[in-house]
Order: structure tokens, then C-alpha cells, then sequence
């Protein structure tokens, strides 16, 4: 008889924004006069820039004519945006990294919870408490995380490295030593990020160890200090223990219109097997490449304007970070984050618990945002806004919580 894959039972309750759509849209019903500003998930609300729906509007076009007409794309992506991401991202920023170590995608959330299946289930993984949800559930459903402990919201054979307000929200070197280790920075949910010389003492590591780093900079855009790596390549060593994640989603607000891209060296191996070929394999197998119409508007990331356009966009979320970071810390909150990333994390005022203020802000002020231990047990007492609303909503829903007075 059919069995199912017992690793999806495994997982406790549902996706955490899952859990928060359902929670306010039970407000909602109820309470048809609230208007909710929602600063939970981390969408972005700003249209595509014009040179993004220009270089849209000249590939649909390219499309119904029968010369420029194109079919399936290259399983690896189009050779255009991958030397435009190779030129862009890394060369420009003195990374060695080339057009055909670069994997097009639809996105950094597929990439980061795929990129586990070419590891062998034995190896344990480290994730960062807080952490974005995804890497640990993409190796429950994989069978490599080991029993879960409802009591501690742990995992038995999943390495946690705590990220607390004691580290700055910075991992340390783990104990037990881990063979894959996911990292993000600048990071989500906590809005930290590391220093140059502290990411490179986890690459001087994960060469030691004969460890892989998984790092997910999909946020890189959001870097505003100098001494802040926007890539893991310009660590030295990075080439033979990293493989880099990044989204079109919160440079561009491509999360409707879905593209990203894993970097993978070609010298990168895990024992003596490279993991390039391994990687092109999966991709040619399991998926046959992201449109060329979308790939296009990718390459206008890269264009003068383009680059100029989505500054200004990125400039407009982070005014909207400082603006809660100010706001609620004269208000007497204890922030962090929202200086290299766009997300502000906040204690929770008195003792209450992350769902008790989500409800309180949801109940009282109609503000949605995401309670820290949904990320992991460390973020309990914590809170999440994102900067990515609309600058009207952002002052309103600050306004909003300071009124609370609580
Ligand atoms: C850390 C991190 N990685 C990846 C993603 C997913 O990006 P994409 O929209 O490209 O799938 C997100 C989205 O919120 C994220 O926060």
C-alpha cells in the first residue's frame, strides 16, 4: 500500500505565516471596521521600477514574434543575467566568482530548501536560533533532523547556535561540530548582521572542519556600513567551503515576479565529490529554468537605471526602518536591527510572551507583526515589524503602537 513521506507528520504545527494569515483574518471577519496595517510577512508593497516593466514589456514582445520567439530557457539560466550577476555582485566587489558558477532560479526560498537534497542525510546541520523557518523544515521533510522535543521546540540531531541580545545576534562556533552550516546576512528575522572579519572566521572554520557554509545574502541590498560583507566570496577560502543564496525579491520586488540565483565554486566539494556537477544535475533534472521574459527583467537589475531606480526603492524601506527603529525606541522598546537590513526586532514590553503581544498589537491597535519565537526558542520575547509597508502605514501603525502606551 502507498505510504506518504512520514517526515512531513513530523513537522510541528503549521508554517508560521500560515498560522499569522489565519489569525488575522479571524480579526478581520470579526472586526470588518479594523483597518489592519500589516508589517508581519516580509512582502514588499512598492510597484517594479520603470526600467524593470520596460525591459518586461520589450520581452513580451520578443516573445509573440516568431524570430525572438524563445522556448524552455537554459536549465542553468540565460548567459546575459548570468554574466550581468557574475559583472554586478561579485567581480565589482572583487569576488572570483563566474558566469558558469551561477545557478538561475525562481527564487532563494526554493534554492536554500533544495540545495540539502545534494548532501547525504547523515550530515548534521547548524542553523542560527532565531532562524528563517525554511532551512530547518527542508531537512525535517528530508529526514535528516532527528525526533522533535515539543518542550524545548528543538530537533535532536540539529546543531542550534543561539543568536541573543549576549552575542549581538551573532552565531558563535558550535560545540558539536556541524558538516553544513546555514547562515544569513543580513539576517532574518533579527535584522544583524557580521562584520568582514567575523564572517571569515567562520570560512578559516568551515575549512578546518571540512564544513559547508550555506549563505543566504538575500539581503545584501540592505547593507549600508562599509565594513559589512555583501558576499561570503569576499572571505578568503570562501571558493572551497561556501555556497552563496540570493533573491531577486527584496533588491527589486521581484517576490511576485520570482527570480534568484546559488552560487556554487567550481573547486567547492564535499569529501572528493564536486558539488557543481551535482547541483547542474538537479537543476537539469528537477527544473527547466526561469522564463526568459523574467530573466530579462533580472538584467535590467543591472542596467544604470535600473541600479539607480532600486536604490531609491531600497532607500524608501530603509527610511521606513529608521522610522520604526526611532519611533519605538524613544517609546522605551529595546530595537535592534533595521540599519543593514529591513527588519526592526523588538522586545516584548513587561513579560509578555511573542504571541501575547502579536495578539495584543493585532486586538489593540490592529498591527500585524511576527512573533519572534515563531523563528526559534531564542526568539521568544521578541517581535518582528518589517520596513517593506508603505510609508504611510509604517508612521501610521509606529503612531498607532506608541498610543498603546504599554
Ligand atoms: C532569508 C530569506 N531567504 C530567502 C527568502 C526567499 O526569497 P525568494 O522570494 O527569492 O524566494 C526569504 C524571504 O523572505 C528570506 O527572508
Amino acid at each position: 500500500m502507498v505510504k506518504a513521506n512520514e517526515n512531513y507528520l513530523k513537522l510541528p504545527g503549521s508554517y508560521l505565516f500560515s498560522t499569522i494569515g489565519k489569525k488575522v483574518r479571524e480579526f478581520g471577519e470579526a472586526n470588518p471596521e479594523a483597518k489592519i496595517i500589516r508589517l508581519g510577512i516580509g512582502d514588499v508593497t512598492q510597484p517594479l521600477a520603470p526600467s524593470i516593466i520596460s525591459a518586461l514589456h520589450s520581452a513580451v514582445d520578443e516573445m509573440g514574434v516568431k524570430e525572438s520567439f524563445r522556448g524552455y530557457a537554459p536549465d542553468l539560466g540565460y548567459e546575459f543575467l548570468r554574466n550581468a550577476i557574475a559583472e554586478n555582485d561579485y567581480r565589482a566587489r572583487g569576488c572570483d566568482i563566474s558566469a558558469d558558477e551561477i545557478f538561475v532560479s525562481d527564487g532563494a526560498k526554493c534554492d536554500c530548501s533544495n540545495i540539502q537534497e545534494i548532501f547525504s542525510l547523515d550530515n548534521k546541520i547548524a542553523v542560527c536560533d532565531p532562524v528563517y523557518p525554511v532551512y530547518v523544515d527542508s531537512n525535517v521533510m528530508a529526514g535528516r533532523t532527528g525526533s522533535y522535543d515539543a518542550k524545548t521546540e528543538t530537533w535532536s540531531d540539529v546543531i542550534y547556535m543561539p543568536c541573543t541580545a549576549d552575542n549581538g545576534f551573532a552565531p558563535e562556533i558550535p560545540e558539536k561540530t556541524p558538516d553544513l552550516i546555514y547562515l544569513c546576512f543580513p539576517n532574518n528575522p533579527t535584522g544583524a548582521t557580521i562584520k568582514k572579519a567575523q564572517l571569515q572566521e567562520w570560512v578559516d572554520y568551515a575549512n578546518k572542519v571540512g564544513a559547508i557554509i550555506l549563505y543566504d545574502a538575500a539581503y545584501e541590498a540592505y547593507i549600508s556600513e562599509s565594513d559589512v560583507p555583501h558576499s561570503i566570496y569576499e572571505c578568503e577560502g570562501a571558493r572551497t567551503c561556501a555556497i552563496e543564496l540570493r533573491s531577486f525579491s527584496k533588491n527589486a520586488g521581484f517576490t511576485g515576479v520570482r527570480l534568484g540565483f546559488t552560487v556554487i565554486p567550481k573547486e567547492l566539494k564535499a569529501g572528493d565529490v564536486a558539488l557543481h556537477p551535482l547541483w547542474a544535475r538537479r537543476h537539469g533534472t528537477k527544473y527547466n529554468g526561469a522564463p526568459y521574459i523574467i530573466q530579462r527583467a533580472g538584467e535590467a537589475v543591472y542596467s544604470p537605471e535600473g541600479k539607480e531606480q532600486l536604490k531609491a526603492q531600497v532607500a524608501y524601506y530603509m527610511n521606513n526602518a529608521k522610522y520604526i527603529y526611532e519611533g519605538l525606541k524613544s517609546a522605551g522598546y529595546t530595537v535592534s536591527g533595521g540599519v543593514n537590513a529591513p527588519y526592526i526586532w523588538l522586545k516584548t514590553p513587561g513579560k509578555m510572551t511573542s504571541w501575547e503581544f502579536f495578539d495584543f498589537l493585532l486586538e489593540k491597535v490592529n498591527v500585524v507583526g511576527t512573533p519572534g519565537s515563531g523563528f526559534g526558542p531564542s526568539g521568544e520575547g521578541y517581535f518582528r515589524l518589517t520596513a517593506f509597508g508603505t510609508y504611510e502605514n509604517t508612521v501610521e501603525a509606529v503612531d498607532r503602537i506608541k498610543r498603546a502606551n504599554i
